[in-house]
């Protein structure tokens, strides 16, 4: 029987073209759907695609109004019969909140995988065919339903929530934490490491069209609380603090944040390095703080917006969401 996937384009250097192969400089999101689906048309893939087009844009300007027709367009396919699974094809600087946003919200064990690439398509090497076939060989895989939203970069596959983008240039710029990847993939093999992890035909969140905005505080040395402060502005439901080292701050940005969490704003500790795990601290109670754990503060942000959303402001029900996989 013929797998049936859906395309689902918002742009990125997948899409991207430099006019020149050995070029720096380019411009994402250059390539439509039709002409895209053309090219990896000659690829021999396993699956009969169909396209659409939701944007065609550098992913540093994604949001809501890029993710509400995104996650509109990716349950319609989900719900249709005929359609196996979806691929969406993605910018790679803002990539991981994208799938980390659809893998909250998607009620489906059908599998998504959100892929991009890190050179142009005109460029010499350039990676877009590959991770395309490599997300189209996972997505035809009965292997990975249950495994929520997946991330497909180089020949490594990641779930949604682990991955994270560590380098700025170059095909291996993708890793996972604290799972690295979970399977290894090529346009021909696909090697899953483990199980699925449970049953996803309920999303974990409910979908909002209209997510609160949540600044990030970037902490740094000697940082005092002033810019903080007027970061915070009037109306903030919630922040996430990308601490240092364990999700530490200076202590002036720690009261001001103290007083904010006791207005009723939501203060989420992640941290600014690489592999920052955060666990609560004892003073977290008191401070009515609440730690990322292996969420980077781009991930926290997320999920605390869609917590809010949902009409979530106890510090200790925002913990066990954030302590839950
Ligand atoms: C973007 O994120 O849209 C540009 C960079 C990339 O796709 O690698």
């Amino acid at each position: 029987m013929t797998t049936r996937l859906t395309v689902l384009a918002t742009g990125g250097t997948i899409a991207g073209i430099a006019g020149n192969a050995i070029a720096q400089d380019y411009r994402a999101g250059e390539i439509g759907i039709e002409e895209y689906l053309e090219r990896v048309g000659g690829l021999g893939l396993e699956a009969e695609l169909s396209g659409h087009q939701i944007a065609n844009i550098d992913s540093a300007d994604i949001g809501p109004q890029v993710w509400n027709p995104l996650h509109r367009a990716t349950m319609e396919a989900l719900n249709d019969p005929d359609c196996s699974g979806v691929i969406v094809t993605h910018g790679t600087d803002t990539l991981e909140e994208t799938a980390f946003l659809l893998d909250l919200t998607l009620p489906s064990n059908k599998p998504v995988v959100v892929v991009g690439a890190m050179r142009p398509a005109d460029a010499v090497g350039y990676d877009g065919l590959r991770n395309f076939a490599n997300a189209v060989r996972v997505a035809c895989d009965a292997n990975a339903a249950g495994r929520g939203t997946l991330v497909v970069m180089g020949d490594r596959v990641f779930a949604a929530r682990d991955v994270r983008k560590v380098r700025t240039r170059g095909s291996e710029a993708f890793r996972g934490f604290p799972r690295e990847s979970i399977a290894l993939v090529t346009p021909g093999t696909l090697e899953w490491f483990g199980a699925p992890w449970g049953d996803r035909k309920e999303a974990r969140l409910a979908w909002c069209d209209a997510l609160p905005e949540v600044p990030v505080v970037y902490v740094h040395a000697g940082q005092n609380a002033d810019a903080v402060k007027c970061q915070l502005g009037e109306n903030i439901r919630g922040v996430v603090v990308a601490g240092v080292g364990e999700g530490n701050m200076p202590e002036p940005v720690r009261q001001a944040l103290i007083q904010v969490a006791a207005s009723g704003v939501a203060v989420v500790r992640a941290s600014r390095a690489d592999e920052g795990l955060v666990d609560r601290e004892p003073e977290d109670d008191a401070n009515s703080f609440v730690a990322a754990r292996a969420l980077n503060p781009q991930k926290a942000r997320i999920l605390l917006q869609l917590l809010l959303a949902s009409g979530e402001t106890d510090p200790a029900a925002l913990q066990r969401a954030f302590d839950g996989r």
